[in-house]
């Protein structure tokens, strides 16, 4: 294991960060003396959550608190006590099952966390599987650091980052997931903290940093991370520390079922444990005894009760919160949270980071990457569109141009229309991948949603162009359509273009159902209708009306494909009836007419250029619902910090009243603003 030193990243890139942070530092405080970092104070913080029994329950119960810069704040507690919950509440990360109350304040003020000013680091991992170690951590610096920095710069820092994270060793290893064997969970851990790091954001949020590593990982980690602590304000989460990670901390948030236990110094919760008859035993790591006796999941083995008595845990605890909201430490809480509002301090703004064009061409080049190595996202899809296309050239081979070529003719556009398309399905499970790292990025302000959307469509127009025209080239040529380069280059441009019109769609279910199941079922459902009402499988005339017609029939993109597909073969030809040696002839024209049922008013080009407007259309669509969702979520961040007047009232109470005052002034009960 490498020493991990979080220590400033070098000097030119903290001088360039340094000036930015000067001329953001120009907004003061309102009130009194100006503190530089972030102070986030929460007050009466309540998250509830609807559940189907007993109506509303509680997650967090009126938790008050504070994180300081140059302070890392533990947050500890069993498992389900609230705290990736309090995590999320003071990202403004919760989702919409939840309600949330109480005032979170930046700075003594309401403002969002904007990017570069506050990372999250998630308790599940969401990383590219294909990517080597280095170049996730490359491609991230590029993307998150300002266009100001050259590129050699930005290398320097992703390469020092890696190394302060020890995982110089596993730069060349890729990440691996499901299926493939990669980097180990703990250097997934520490590669994910380092993608977070890079910008040296002044709030850092960690959920569960060590899960997953060895207790000697854990305290390189921890301690790197609290190295890094000047000037910046941690808030982490934390299983079981050991008793040297413990001594890192400078606060402890002790939380059992959603209730604060024990908000104070790390050092003096022993005292207050002490205090209320659970000293810790010597020898023992405090931290294992405090989550022992706040641990109601498995009631039994309290060290010592009280009169003699072996209470029950929930008596423990409810003994542990009661005593608590009597305490010096409570109330210096309340105090402190009074005086950092009161202080106030500077407005954070947007930190800048990679420009657009940059921003987009890194996507594509990432995306591009991960599609080339990942297996099953295009190149499976290719092998089995050779083999299809071998079939489907000989089963059809040498159609020849007799009357029964014309159904055969049909046949296979149908086929190519509708099955070829609909095989895109399979690349669902890659979406969803990529949807999720999307989702952990652009939550971290990483890059917005525009970006994403033009990586992702341009990354993928190479395969899609290799396995439309490949395979198509294949089956065109063994069939025996119509001769000429010109029409083969439309068959394969309709192929190609249906392709991304179903890729689109289902980058679509994805974004609104992340679920590998229900996303292919609901994505498979819409193609089928679409093809139903293509009018292939029903001709537009005996289409009903209602539904089928009119809007589906129109809305299908199939129609447009079927159609284009259509006219580019049957357009010109001249069919013969040689079945009875009487050589009717037929031309294609009356065939388009009378047997498909083709528009005839417009040409082939037209309905290409629909199907360019669908695929357009179907990307913009995407675009829109991830940004709605973006819109959503940080609507959710802006609405999460609301200084009321009652809580406004309490911190000027609370100032300069004696330790057991200010306690009654908070009223338990959540209002929602949620
Ligand atoms: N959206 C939700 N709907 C219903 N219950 C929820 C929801 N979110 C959280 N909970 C419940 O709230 C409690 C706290 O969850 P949370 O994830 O914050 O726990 P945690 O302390 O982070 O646990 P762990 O240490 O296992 O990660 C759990 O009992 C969980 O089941
Ligand atoms: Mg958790």
């Amino acid at each position: 294991m490498g020493s991990v030193n979080l220590e400033m990243p070098p000097m030119e890139y903290e001088t360039r960060i340094g000036k930015q942070e000067v001329k953001l530092n120009a907004v003061k405080g309102q009130m009194g003396s100006k503190t530089r970092g972030v102070s986030l104070t929460w007050n009466d913080l309540w998250v509830t959550v609807s559940t189907r029994k007993s109506g509303r329950k509680a997650i967090l119960q009126g938790l008050t608190g504070y994180a300081r810069p140059s302070e890392l704040l533990a947050v500890m507690g069993p498992s389900g006590c609230g705290k990736s919950t309090l995590l999320d509440a003071l990202a403004g990360r919760l989702d919409f099952s939840t309600r949330q109350s109480g005032d979170i304040l930046i700075n003594g003020h309401k403002q969002k966390l904007s990017y570069g000013t506050c990372a999250y680091l998630t308790q599940d991992e969401t990383l590219l599987a294909t990517l080597t170690v280095k170049e996730a951590v490359y491609y991230s610096a590029q993307l998150q650091l300002p266009n100001s920095m050259k590129k050699s710069e930005k290398i320097q820092i992703a390469e020092q980052t890696i190394k302060e994270m020890g995982l110089q060793d596993a730069m060349n290893t890729r990440i691996g997931g499901w299926g493939t064997k990669g980097i180990s969970g703990g250097e997934k851990r520490r590669l994910s903290i380092c993608m977070e790091i890079l910008t040296r954001p002044k709030l850092l949020f960690l959920d569960e940093p060590t899960s997953g590593l060895d207790s000697a990982a854990s305290y390189y980690v921890m301690s790197g991370i609290s190295r890094q602590k000047e000037g910046r304000t941690i808030i982490a989460s934390i299983h079981q520390p050991s008793a040297e990670v413990f001594n890192l901390f400078h606060s402890l948030c002790l939380l059992s079922s959603g209730k604060i236990v024990y908000f104070g110094p790390a050092s003096a919760a022993i005292q207050f444990f002490a205090r209320n008859g659970f000293p810790c035993p010597h020898l023992q790591n405090p931290s294992d005894h405090f989550l022992k006796t706040v641990n109601k999941d498995f009631d039994e083995d309290i060290e010592q009760g009280l009169d003699g008595r072996k209470p029950n845990t929930e008596e423990v605890i409810d003994l542990l919160v009661n005593s608590f909201k009597l305490s010096k430490e409570y109330h210096e809480v309340q105090n402190q949270v009074a005086e950092i509002c009161q202080q106030g301090g500077e407005i954070l703004e947007k930190r800048s980071h990679a420009n657009f064009t940059t921003q987009s061409l890194v996507l594509t080049r990432r995306s591009s990457v991960n599609m080339f190595r990942d297996l099953g996202y295009y190149w499976m899809r290719f092998a089995t569109y050779v083999g299809i296309a071998l079939g489907l050239g000989s089963i059809y081979y040498d159609l020849g141009s007799n009357y029964h070529s014309i159904e055969e003719r049909g046949l296979m556009v149908a086929f190519v229309v509708s099955f070829m398309t609909f095989m895109t399905v399979g690349g669902f499970p890659s979406f969803v991948e990529d949807m999720k790292v999307f989702q952990r990025e652009n939550l971290n302000g990483h890059y917005g949603c525009c970006t994403f959307v033009i990586g992702n469509t341009l990354s993928s127009i190479p395969y899609v162009l290799l396995i439309s025209f490949v395979p198509g080239a294949i089956a065109y040529l063994l069939s025996g359509f119509q001769n000429g380069s010109g029409h083969f280059i439309y068959f394969a441009l309709v192929l190609f273009t249906s392709m991304m019109i179903v890729e689109s769609l289902m980058m679509n279910v994805a974004a609104i159902v992340p679920n590998f199941l229900m996303g292919i079922v609901i994505g498979a459902g819409i193609q089928g209708l679409q093809i139903l009402s293509g009018g292939y499988f029903q001709l537009p005339s005996e289409l009903p009306n209602p539904i089928w017609k009119y809007p589906l029939y129109y809305m299908s993109f199939h129609k447009y494909a079927y159609q284009g597909m259509f006219k580019n073969e049957f357009e010109g030809l001249k069919f013969t009836d040689d079945q009875f040696g009487n050589n009717r002839t037929m031309s294609g024209e009356d065939i388009l007419r009378e047997r498909w049922q083709v528009e005839m008013a417009y040409s082939k080009w037209v309905d290409l250029a629909i199907l360019v407007g669908t695929l357009i259309l179907y990307r913009l669509v995407f675009l829109l619902i991830i940004k709605t969702n973006e819109k959503v979520v940080h609507a959710r961040k802006a609405s999460t910090s609301v200084l009321s007047n009652r809580s406004s009232q309490i911190m000027a109470k609370s100032l300069p009243t004696s330790p057991l005052h200010g306690l009654t002034s908070f009223d338990d009960s959540p209002t929602n603003n949620g």
